[in-house]
């Protein structure tokens, strides 16, 4: 995902280490010189420093990195090299290259770079699905995840989980609009429900509101703490990053602390079946308790799964939150698309509460949910990869040990593949004028789930949670901007995922 955030190189950072970096890049620059053999053929890109590279032209510039690479796109195309100090990134924004990349050379595109020191210690080194190496641990996982905690049958078990956080959000958007004229809060509220919903699925027992909330809390620490920072990519400026480092050890131990007791509680409750009454038959969870890994004989300690449940709350938290923000500020915009996709809801359900089983009959909703998704990905840059072995990509040699990095937009933006890019427009999909597989199978047009042997194993379930949490809200409010008649602004900022600059306010009103 997004490599790097604009809040982690602040000028502070800079100032000091521009002098600092300069003291001993002559002396690495020369030794590097000596220790290069041969030549590679890398994608060409924008001129940098010794030893920093490019990295603080990017901290310079003070915008977002999404925003930096999206200015270099004119100049230098669609595959480029950027040095951040010691790591050298190769981005890739066009259909055809990650297409050639992860559909027709999957295999040796499909692993991930090396990690951050901090990292390493949060995924118990790589020991996760989005981190792993490709090979055995990685399979082990990935299969566990996707056969006994993603598939069709397991989502349809957890069908109350999502039924019983939509009751809640509903009740939760109508509390607050009462308290404040009419007026809520999306992205804060929609992270909720969808997290709710992850927490169930992965612990398998029900927790207060006060436990969940004090949850999402540790876990957004944690998504910041893993927010890259100088020091990861010039590694000799380490001495001055302890406190930092200390801190990063701090939040990890209250991590274990703070999940460890819910996966005792769970085990207590499968050893013990019926005494803790709120305990459902099945989670995510059990799966990994006594999971065998190809090639190692112990199952997971319980720091790996506090790891692995993190992982599983976490992929699908912001990511589907900010999509429910986006898709409130464009038919707030569109109030077309608004009364269309309600009147579809009208005509589908009548007058009971739509249900996920209906999101499947209401072709509009999907199509509005497709153009969402082409239009604001949640993150621009899909996870970093890597080649196992040397390679070649567009003719250009792409080293191991590169960061391999997908700008997505660079491919759903792109005028040669759709009409009108610029234009949120749901009905370019029901016209037949225009088609897209989102999972890349059948050709990559657009890629919010990235494509091949890594695409997200969340896709389905995402995918269920955007459409029935943005068929809800429409069905029980109609929406509208906050003041009244304003314009919204749709400039983008990095948290984590890409969400709206001004979290968005909105206006409610009971359609009933
Ligand atoms: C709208 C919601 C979501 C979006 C847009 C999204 C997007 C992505 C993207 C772009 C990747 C990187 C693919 C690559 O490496 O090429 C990814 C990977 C991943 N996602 Fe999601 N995701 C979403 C929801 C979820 C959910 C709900 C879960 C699980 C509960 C999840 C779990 C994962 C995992 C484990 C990976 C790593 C896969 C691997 O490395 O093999 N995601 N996702």
């Amino acid at each position: 995902m997004d490599p790097i955030s604009s809040s982690s190189l602040s000028p502070y950072y800079h100032i000091i280490f521009t002098a600092l970096a300069f003291l001993v890049s002559g002396l690495i620059f020369l030794l590097s010189r000596k220790t290069k053999s041969k030549k590679l053929n890398l994608p060409p890109g924008p001129p940098g420093w010794p030893v920093v590279g490019n990295l603080f032209q990017v901290a310079r510039s003070g915008k977002p990195f999404f925003q930096y690479v999206r200015e270099l796109l004119p100049k230098y195309g669609p595959i480029f090299t950027m040095k951040m100090g010691a790591t050298t990134m190769i981005i890739l924004s066009s259909a055809e290259l990650v297409h050639e990349a992860l559909i027709e050379k999957s295999q040796v595109f499909a692993t991930r770079p090396r990690e951050n020191p901090t990292r390493i210690v949060f995924s118990c080194n790589k020991f996760t699905v989005n981190s792993a190496l490709y090979g055995p641990v990685w399979r082990s996982l990935r299969r566990n995840m996707v056969q006994n905690g993603l598939c069709a049958s397991r989502l349809k078990e957890f069908r109350f989980a999502r039924e019983t956080a939509m009751n809640k959000l509903i009740d939760r958007l109508r509390s607050e609009a009462e308290a404040n004229n009419g007026t809520v809060w999306v992205l804060k509220n929609a992270r909720f429900a969808v997290f709710c919903i992850l927490l169930t699925m992965c612990f398998g027992i029900e927790l207060d509101e006060k436990m969940i909330e004090s949850i999402d809390e540790l876990m957004k620490t944690v998504l910041m703490v893993l927010t890259p920072r100088m020091d990861d990519y010039l590694p000799l400026l380490s001495p001055f990053f302890s406190k930092q480092r200390k801190w990063a050890m701090q939040v990890r131990q209250e991590q274990i602390e703070t999940l460890v007791k819910l996966i005792e509680r769970r085990r207590k409750a499968l050893q013990n079946p019926g005494s803790d009454k709120s305990a459902v038959s099945f989670s995510y969870l059990d799966t990994l308790f006594d999971l065998k890994i190809e090639g190692r004989k112990s199952s997971p300690t319980n720091s790996e799964l506090v790891t692995l449940c993190s992982e599983f709350v976490n992929g699908g938290t912001d990511t589907t939150g900010t999509s429910i923000e986006w898709a409130m500020a464009r038919l707030i915009d569109n109030p077309n698309i608004q009364s269309k996709l309600y009147d579809e809801i009208k005509s589908t359900v009548g007058e009971r509460k739509v249900d996920e089983k209906d999101v499947e009959k209401m072709p509009y909703l999907n199509a509005v949910v497709k153009e969402l998704l082409r239009k604001h990905p949640p993150t621009y840059f899909s996870l970093t990869h890597a080649v196992i072995e040397p390679a070649k990509l567009g003719g250009y040699d792409i080293p191991t040990d590169t960061n391999v990095e997908i700008f997505l937009p660079g491919i759903s933006e792109d005028p040669k593949l759709w009409t009108n890019p610029e234009k949120f427009d749901p009905d370019r999909f029901l016209s037949g004028r225009e088609e897209a597989d989102i999972t890349g199978v059948t050709g990559v047009k657009m890629a919010p789930f990235g494509v091949g042997r890594r695409i997200c194993p969340g896709l389905s379930m995402a995918t269920v949670h955007v459409n029935l949490i943005i068929a809800r809200m429409v069905q029980e409010f109609e929406w509208s901007a906050y003041p009244a008649n304003s314009k919204l602004d749709f400039t983008e900022k990095l948290e984590f995922t890409v969400v709206m600059k001004d979290t968005l306010r909105a206006t409610i009103k009971p359609r009933v």
